[in-house]
């Protein structure tokens, strides 16, 4: 094998449910001993990941190799993997102790024997009392539950029943610890010192983590190794680090941290046009190629100015301003783009400041021109999303798996809990190929005047720009002219949403 301190290696992994691929052509190796996070949207196939790995899961294609020996379809029991699920499944009826204890009373044990006839045989055992107290004794040591080994499930915390579960866990003393979303069902402050004492346990335990979540602090805060997931498919592999400073791609930047991410052209050797002016970067690009640009909000450089002033820079106005603690955190208006900045500096809103961006800080990436993407999009009150100044009706329980609407407009989730999502910051994705155009104003969701029209072997692609200056760029196969009024009309089907941060911050009391 390749790399002798690779533990688990995912060759050409694919998982095929019901012809939808939801795990496209994983390649991945996993270092031994490594914290590893796999980091992406609700549906993204995280846990599908998770589960093929375990052995609850058969790849469609592919193989899973651990310490370089297949075993895409050994049992999960056969694997030296042991699960935590987001809804630990602890016996209600049995106290902390026992809960450790089950699955050991139950495991048989390998051991060789010599037979009467002086043949090595396998024989089976049960572990001793003695065995299992102490095992058990250890894991709840390592979880920091050591006084509690008596107490009922239900008289625990929710913390401590998670801690429980981890140590159910540990207590088979896996190679490989994977955990899905372990923090999920727990609050802010519970969350944040679990954190920290999953760290903890990995260096005391010595193995290896898989971890899931999609909460992008999470990750960077607990990984050696990042990997980003979209719609079934890695977009990045990284050190969290690499991941934040230097994304790949838009999807990525705007997924682990708060980005600004234009659209830009390029406009020379090493120069970039986005906000109507040209910067200088570090980044050669072929001339007039657009790109995708992202500038984390620390790099932008804020300088206040006279309103009159005359200036070759950028120039905006403060529209908003967060104290964070040590910093503000300013959205500048410039025309009708905004720009996000952080500065330890007081400022007041309606002043005219300059930005400024060193080259090295503004990032280029390639555009990936296969959907149109929306990220200043919002959801109104009838749970549509709007786009621009235009609703479009859309399926907002993507946003939570197995939810529905109920009858007052809330998204409910599958346990009961209920989101109001109005004015909660999505980002809306339309493939080129579900705009569709209609002839004429007022026959869609919004109007728009056709701007240009690329040829494209059997298609044509078309950018249709609205009267608020949004852009949709459809797929078609009829001819059109620069200057054609058109509607806009995307079926809500085919409207793909992700939430910006948390959906748990729309939770309502
Ligand atoms: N047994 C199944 N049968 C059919 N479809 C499935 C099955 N399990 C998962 N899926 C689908 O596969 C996709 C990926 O699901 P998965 O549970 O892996 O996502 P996830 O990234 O873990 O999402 P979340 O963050 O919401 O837990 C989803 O569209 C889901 O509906
Ligand atoms: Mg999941």
């Amino acid at each position: 094998m390749a790399n002798e301190n690779c533990i688990i290696s995912l060759q050409g992994v694919s998982k095929v449910y019901n012809g939808n691929t939801v795990v496209d052509d994983f390649n991945l190796d996993i270092t031994k001993g490594e914290f590893v996070t796999f980091l992406g949207p609700s549906g993204c196939g995280k846990t599908t990941t998770l589960r093929m790995i375990a052995g609850f899961e058969t790849p469609t294609s592919g193989k899973i190799l651990l310490n370089g020996e297949d075993i895409t379809v050994i049992p999960p029991h056969k694997r030296p993997i042991n699960t935590v699920f987001q809804r630990y499944a602890l016996f209600p009826h049995l106290d902390v102790y026992d809960n450790v204890a089950f699955g050991l009373k139950l495991k048989k044990i390998p051991y060789e024997k010599t037979d009467k006839k002086g043949n090595k045989v396998t024989k089976y055992r049960h572990y001793t009392p003695k065995e299992i107290d102490e095992k058990v004794l250890h894991a709840l040591e390592t979880v920091d539950l050591a006084e509690l080994e008596s107490r009922d499930i239900s008289t625990l915390s929710g913390g401590q029943q998670q801690r429980v579960a981890i140590a159910r866990a540990i207590v088979n003393e896996p190679e490989i610890l994977l955990l899905d979303e372990p923090l999920g069902a727990l609050d802010l402050k519970m969350r944040k010192d679990m954190q920290i004492e999953l760290k903890e346990m990995h260096k005391k335990l010595g193995i290896t983590f898989i971890y899931v979540t999609h909460d992008q602090e999470e990750a960077l805060t607990m990984s050696d190794t990042i990997i980003v997931m979209k719609s079934g498919v890695i977009q990045q592999v990284g050190k969290p680090l690499d991941i934040y400073n230097e994304p790949v791609n838009a999807f990525v930047a705007d997924f682990i941290g708060e980005s600004n991410i234009y659209n830009a052209t390029m406009a020379g050797k090493k120069k970039v046009r986005f906000l109507n002016h040209i910067f200088d970067c570090i980044d050669d690009f072929p001339l007039n190629e657009k790109v995708d640009v992202v500038i984390r909000p620390e790099d932008v450089i804020l300088t206040k100015v006279k309103e009159d002033s005359k200036t070759d820079k950028v120039t905006g106005k403060i529209k908003t301003k967060v104290f964070k603690g040590v910093h503000y955190e300013y959205l500048v208006a410039v025309g009708k783009a905004e720009v996000e900045a952080r500065d330890t500096k007081d400022r007041t809103i309606g002043d005219f400041v300059t930005i400024e961006v060193e080259p090295e800080n503004i990032q280029i990436m390639n555009k990936e021109l296969t959907s149109n993407i929306y990220r200043e999009a919002w959801i109104n009150n009838k749970n549509q999303v709007v786009i621009g100044e235009d609703p479009f009706d859309c399926d907002v329980t993507q946003l939570l798996k197995d939810s529905k609407i109920d009858e007052d407009g809330y998204l409910v989730s599958h346990d009961g809990k209920k989101y109001d999502l109005n004015d909660a910051d999505v980002t809306a994705e339309i493939g080129l190929d579900k705009v569709e155009l209609i002839d004429g104003f007022d026959n869609g969701d919004t109007n728009g005047v056709i701007v240009s029209i690329v040829y494209k072997g059997d298609h044509y692609q078309v950018m249709v720009r609205t009267d608020d200056e949004e852009d949709f760029i459809a797929d078609t196969i009829y001819t059109y002219n620069e200057g054609d009024q058109v509607s806009v009309k995307v079926k809500k089907e085919n409207i793909r949403l992700t939430l910006k941060g948390d959906i748990s911050k729309y939770e309502k009391e």
